[in-house]
């Protein structure tokens, strides 16, 4: 091909943007790249000492690029007419009106970055979708920049789907070592030669083999349909739970015996109080409409049926709290151990129609029980919980039952129960005499992440009550 990448522009500066372009400046020093952003105080942040992010190992690397070959801009525009190669890397909540209402995502954002590469390109791009969409989507890219090029010659443009797979927490080793890439195209002369400059972005550090090159759709529908299994493994195990409490199985068995067999595997088999996170919900509904829209109900209700247990998972786990507390919480005041949908992160994003922690569902139902919540969290600021919180339960409620806390052992103080929300390694480390010993009696401790040591806790003195266990 005559195109050489040089110059990378990447339009979003989020979880996905940011982290990934830091990564492939330091992987690439002979490429430019620049990550803009319609939020110019997101952008002041990146540049700053502090940035809006928390990933390990993110601070280091972006402090080594940064001004070297790795670029914060708000100047959207400039930054587009430079590069070569565009990723679209902006959000795709789900759509909260109209068509599609709750489940469909909403285009609107990767449909104005691509009306802004149309005005402003002037050049070839290679033009790299990299939210999650629905299939298809790129079409849709396509379009818009096809009726650019239209009307100036000077203009060709090639869309690529190149899905991102990093988790929270674990982003930076994630984008160094990526299980996969992947990269659709079309299958023409030109769609094949964009895929491979792609391909040699990524060869900087991926090896060759582990880089998977497809058609269009099968990359974009890839991705919905990684995120649907992983979700459904997670449903699956927690479908078990229930099961398990009933009957005196023990889920971490349930799960480690079966997870032994190599066609089964180990990973994903954590039973939890539900998956929480900006993704997981949000793919699995864009599944269920894409399915719905090309007439293929079983197999939507199939998928739905992942979205609908971890609902009732949540719900289960706050009855199960109702429940064992003599069904009333009224007065008593409960302290919940972690707030993040899961460690390592301080992401609990809210966007309207994907709502992200299951703390902030089981808070819900907790607080309309009149609990008194009093929450700790190694890195999720207070003002966050509470806005969160206030969008699902009101301000009113919020500002008279919720109580954050700066350490577990001020939140446990005169509480009636500890509630565990998310699997952080220090909730293991706790002194839990000293905690039980500062508690109300009779003291009960609910782990919604099946990770503290029963029996220890039951010596004690503690009630416990555990997802999986019957106790
Ligand atoms: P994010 O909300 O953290 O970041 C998106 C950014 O895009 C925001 O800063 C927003 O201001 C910016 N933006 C929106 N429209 C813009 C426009 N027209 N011009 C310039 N900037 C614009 O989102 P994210 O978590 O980075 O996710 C991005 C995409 O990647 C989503 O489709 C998501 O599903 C997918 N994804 C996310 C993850 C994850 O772990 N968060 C992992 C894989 C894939
Ligand atoms: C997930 C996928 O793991 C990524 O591959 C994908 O790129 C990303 O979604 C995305 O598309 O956004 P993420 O949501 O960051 O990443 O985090 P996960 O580690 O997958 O955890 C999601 C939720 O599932 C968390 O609430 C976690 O606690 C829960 N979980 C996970 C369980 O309850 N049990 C498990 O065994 C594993």
């Amino acid at each position: 091909s005559d195109m050489v990448v040089k110059k990378i522009v990447c339009v979003g500066a989020g979880y996905v943007g940011g982290p990934t372009c830091a990564v492939i400046a330091s992987q690439c020093p002979d490429i430019q790249v620049t990550v803009v952003d319609m939020n110019a105080e997101k952008i002041r942040q990146w540049n700053s000492d502090e940035l809006p992010i928390y990933e390990p190992d993110l601070d280091g690397i972006v402090k080594k690029c940064r001004g070297r070959n790795l670029f914060f801009s708000a100047d959207v525009v400039t930054a587009i007419r430079e590069a070569q190669l565009i990723f679209i890397s902006v959000n795709t909540p789900t759509k909260t009106y109209g068509l599609g209402e709750g489940r469909a995502p909403d285009l609107k954002y990767v449909e104005s970055v691509a009306r802004t590469i149309a005005e402003c390109a002037g050049g070839p791009k290679i033009v790299v979708e990299k939210s999650t969409v629905p299939v298809k989507a790129a079409q849709s890219i396509a379009q818009i920049l096809y009726a650019a090029q239209r009307d100036n010659p000077r203009l060709s443009f090639q869309v690529l789907s190149n899905p991102e797979f990093l988790a929270e927490g674990t982003a930076i080793s994630d984008l160094l070592k990526p299980d996969r890439v992947l990269i659709g195209g079309d299958q023409t002369a030109q769609g094949l030669a964009a895929i491979a400059e792609l391909v040699s972005v990524y060869e900087h550090w991926v090896p060759r083999e582990r880089i998977i090159t497809t058609n269009t759709w099968s990359s974009e529908l890839t991705k919905l349909v990684a995120n649907a299994l992983l979700a459904q493994r997670i449903s699956s195990i927690n479908a078990v739970s229930a099961i398990c409490e009933a009957t005196g199985a023990d889920v971490r068995e349930v799960a480690h015996a079966a997870g032994t067999d190599s066609r089964i595997g180990p990973k994903f088999l954590q039973a939890s109080v539900g998956f929480g996170g900006s993704c997981f919900q949000k793919d699995v509904l864009n599944l269920v409409y894409l399915c719905e829209s090309l007439n293929l109900k079983e197999a939507a209700d199939y998928w739905m049926g992942v979205v609908n247990i971890n609902n009732w998972q949540r719900r289960r786990f706050a009855d199960k709290i109702i429940c064992e507390m003599f069904n009333t919480l009224s007065e008593k005041r409960i302290a919940m151990f972690g707030f993040a949908f899961k460690k390592n992160t301080a992401d609990t994003r809210y966007e309207p129609g994907s709502r992200e922690s299951s703390s902030i569902y089981v808070a819900k139902h907790l607080l309309e029980e009149s609990a008194h919540l009093c929450i700790y969290d190694p890195k999720v600021p207070a003002d966050h919980m509470i806005a969160e919180l206030s969008n699902v339960s009101g301000s009113a409620r919020v500002a008279k039952q919720v109580f954050v806390c700066n350490d577990p052992y001020a939140a446990a103080k005169n509480a009636h129960a500890i509630v565990i929300m998310t699997e952080w390694d220090e909730f293991k480390e706790l002194d839990y005499a000293r905690l039980y010993a500062s508690m109300m009696k009779p003291a009960s401790l609910f782990d919604g992440r099946v990770m503290l040591d029963h029996n220890k806790l039951v010596d004690i003195g503690f009630y416990v009550h555990s997802i999986g266990v019957k106790c």
